[in-house]
């Protein structure tokens, strides 16, 4: 689904990523940990082309992304769901849900739409008509998810959805995550929360200073305290 090759990115002179290569297959959640600052937000957001790489190439689902304009990498299938669960705080639930879904893909992949939304994320439902402004953070991190998932993504880039929430929403979270992977998304998940990442991911990565220092599977992370007290500060 998405292969990244050696990719750079830069802030004027700040050598922000230093030749990050990465693949996600469908159905599979990979994980990013790394402390902050590391550059995991710049990750993502080079994967989108908020900001332009440098270096490197990215292709998604056969094709090359990289440095495409946003709206075009979205319209593909690849959708962001962004740090510090952004939402438009003035409009309803369903207006938050409602704004995307006018702007489908022309092969979108049919699983999703609003219907689709609320069965997800029920507390949603509910509260269709409240202003995004007023719900809790639970909530407006789930109104982001369901905004990622009504432009209908083949796979979704998560940075940090579990920050400041209540461990229940945490859990209620990497269970919809899970739940994607298996309909055969492909998740990228980009978190600083050790056991969420480990419960939720396949594979998981290890960020420092723009690289990537360590690559396992979830279970054999867990067992290494070096890379642990290294690079995660546990
Ligand atoms: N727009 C920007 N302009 C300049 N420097 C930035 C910008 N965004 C982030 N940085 C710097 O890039 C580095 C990586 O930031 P970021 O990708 O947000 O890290 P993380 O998400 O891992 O906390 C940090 O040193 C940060 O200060
Ligand atoms: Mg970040």
């Amino acid at each position: 689904m998405l292969e990244v090759k050696e990719i750079h990115t830069h802030y004027g002179q700040s050598h922000i990523l230093q030749g990050i290569s990465l693949t996600v297959k469908p159905g599979q959640v990979l994980a990013v940990l790394g402390r902050n600052g590391v550059g995991k937000t710049t990750l993502v957001h080079s994967l989108v082309s908020f900001v332009k790489p440098t270096g490197g190439r990215i292709h998604f689902r056969g094709g090359d992304i990289t440095g495409r304009p946003t709206h075009q990498i979205i319209r593909q299938g690849l959708t962001l769901v962004p740090q510090g669960r952004r939402v438009f705080r003035s409009l309803s639930v369903l207006e938050n849900l409602t704004v995307p879904y006018r702007c489908l893909s022309p092969a979108p992949n049919k699983s999703w739409d609003i219907g689709t939304a609320f069965q997800v994320f029920p507390h949603l439902e509910i509260r269709k008509n409240q202003r995004a402004g007023n719900l809790s953070g639970g909530e407006q991190q789930m109104l982001a998810m369901a905004r990622a998932l009504v432009s209908r993504p083949q796979m979704v880039l998560f940075d940090e959805p579990s920050e400041g929430l209540a461990p229940m929403v945490v859990k209620e979270i990497s269970k919809v995550i899970k739940g994607l992977a298996d309909q055969g998304l492909a998740v990228l998940l980009i978190e600083q929360n050790f056991n969420m990442a480990l419960n939720t991911a396949h594979e998981v990565l290890v960020m420092s200073r723009g690289q990537i220092v360590h690559r396992s599977s979830p279970q054999d992370l867990a067992k290494n305290n070096d890379i642990k007290s290294r690079y995660l500060g546990m």
